[in-house]
C-alpha cells in the first residue's frame, strides 16, 4: 500500500485528506518513483480553491514536483532504470506528497549524485520558474534585476541566479528578511509603501528588467521603476503584469535540465526553510498558503 494526499472537495483545506492506494503502475512512456521529497508551491492551494478551473474531478492529487527513486518502469520506457535517482513534475491526474508518484519519463532529469533529494524536488515548480524570469528577457552583466517578492521560493533563487550572472539584483521582501535577501547576493529593499522611492534613491535612471512573485498593488506600486514597462514579467499576477505592459512567465523547454545544472554547480541553492513528514502535509500546505515563507517547504514521507 501506499499514501496520497488529495482534496475532495474545491475550497478550504478541509477538504484535504491523507489516503491509502496500491503503490501506482505506469503507463507507457511512464516511471514509478518512491518519492524521497516533494516541493510544497502556491499552486497547491490555488488548485484546491478552484482558482485555476475546476476542471479535474475529485479527488484531486496534491504536490506537482518530487525527486525520488525510481521503482517501476512502463512500457517502452528507456534511459531511466529501476534504482536511479531522479527529478520532475509528477504526470498528469497524479500527485507528489505521497508515498510513491507516477511521472512522464520525457519531463524528468536526472538527480545529481551529490544533490540532497528536498534541494531536487524544488526545481521542477520553483527553480524553472526563477530560471525562466531570469531568461526570459537576457540582461547583461552590470544590468539592474529587480525582484518583488526575493524571500520567497521563486524569489530567492531567482535573485541568486540573477547574481551569479553579475546582474545588479535589488529584492523587496518584508524587513525580517534582510539578511536572507542579502545572502542572495541582492541589496534589500523593504517591502511596502516607500519601497518604489527606495529603489529611484539607488537607481534613478531605473531598472532593466522587474521580476515579480507578489501581484496585485505591489506590483503596480512598483511598476513606475522600470525603465521599459515591456520589462516587467510576472508569474505571480499575468493579467496585472499585462495590464502595465509588461507580460507572464512563459515556461521554456529545457529550463528543468538547465536550472538542474545551475544549482549542481552551486551558483544557486534553494534554502529549504522546513521539512513536513507527508502525516503532517496540512501544515505544510497551510504554511505556503500563509504567503510569508522565507524559501521553500518540502514534504519528506
Ligand atoms: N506561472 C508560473 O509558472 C509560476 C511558477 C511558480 C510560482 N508562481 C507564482 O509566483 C508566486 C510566488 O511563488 P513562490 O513559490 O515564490 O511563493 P512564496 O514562496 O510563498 O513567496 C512569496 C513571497 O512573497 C512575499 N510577499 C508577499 N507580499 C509581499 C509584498 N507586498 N512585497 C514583497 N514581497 C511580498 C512573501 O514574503 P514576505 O513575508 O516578505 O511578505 C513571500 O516570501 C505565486 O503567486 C505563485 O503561484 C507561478
Amino acid at each position: 500500500m501506499s499514501r496520497q494526499y488529495v482534496f475532495t472537495a474545491y475550497g478550504g483545506p478541509q477538504g484535504e485528506e491523507l489516503r491509502r492506494r496500491a503503490v501506482p503502475e505506469p503507463g507507457p512512456g511512464q516511471i514509478t518513483v518512491q518519492v524521497q521529497a516533494a516541493g510544497v508551491n502556491p499552486v497547491d492551494w490555488k488548485i484546491r480553491e478552484g482558482l485555476l478551473g475546476r476542471h479535474e474531478p475529485v479527488p484531486v492529487p496534491m504536490g506537482r514536483e518530487v525527486a525520488g527513486v525510481v521503482t517501476a518502469l512502463g512500457p517502452g520506457v528507456q534511459g531511466v532504470g529501476l534504482g536511479d535517482e531522479i527529478l520532475g513534475p509528477v504526470a498528469h491526474g497524479e500527485g507528489g506528497f505521497a508515498d510513491h508518484a507516477v511521472l512522464d519519463v520525457a519531463a524528468l532529469v536526472p538527480k545529481p549524485a551529490d544533490m540532497p533529494f528536498p534541494v531536487a524536488a524544488v526545481l521542477p515548480v520553483a527553480g524553472t520558474a526563477a530560471y525562466d524570469l531570469t531568461h526570459q528577457i537576457e540582461l547583461e552583466a552590470g544590468q539592474r534585476l529587480l525582484v518583488i517578492g526575493a524571500g520567497g521560493g521563486v524569489g530567492h533563487l531567482a535573485a541568486q541566479i540573477g547574481s551569479a550572472h553579475q546582474f545588479q539584483v535589488l529584492g523587496v521582501a518584508s524587513p525580517a528578511k534582510q539578511s536572507f535577501v542579502e545572502s542572495a547576493g541582492a541589496t534589500f529593499i523593504p517591502a511596502g509603501p516607500d519601497a518604489a522611492r527606495a529603489v529611484r534613491e539607488l537607481v534613478p535612471a531605473g531598472v532593466d528588467l522587474m521580476v515579480d512573485l507578489v501581484g496585485g498593488q505591489a506590483l503596480r506600486d512598483m511598476a513606475a521603476v522600470v525603465k521599459d514597462p515591456r520589462r516587467i514579467i510576472s508569474a505571480a499576477d499575468p493579467g496585472t503584469a499585462e495590464e502595465l505592459g509588461g507580460e507572464g512567465r512563459q515556461a521554456s523547454p529545457g529550463a528543468l535540465q538547465k536550472v538542474t545544472d545551475v544549482v549542481a554547480h552551486d551558483l544557486a541553492t534553494p534554502h529549504i526553510a522546513r521539512t513536513f513528514p507527508l502525516a503532517r502535509a496540512r501544515d505544510a500546505v497551510s504554511e505556503v498558503e500563509s504567503g510569508h515563507t522565507t524559501g521553500k517547504v518540502v514534504i519528506e514521507p
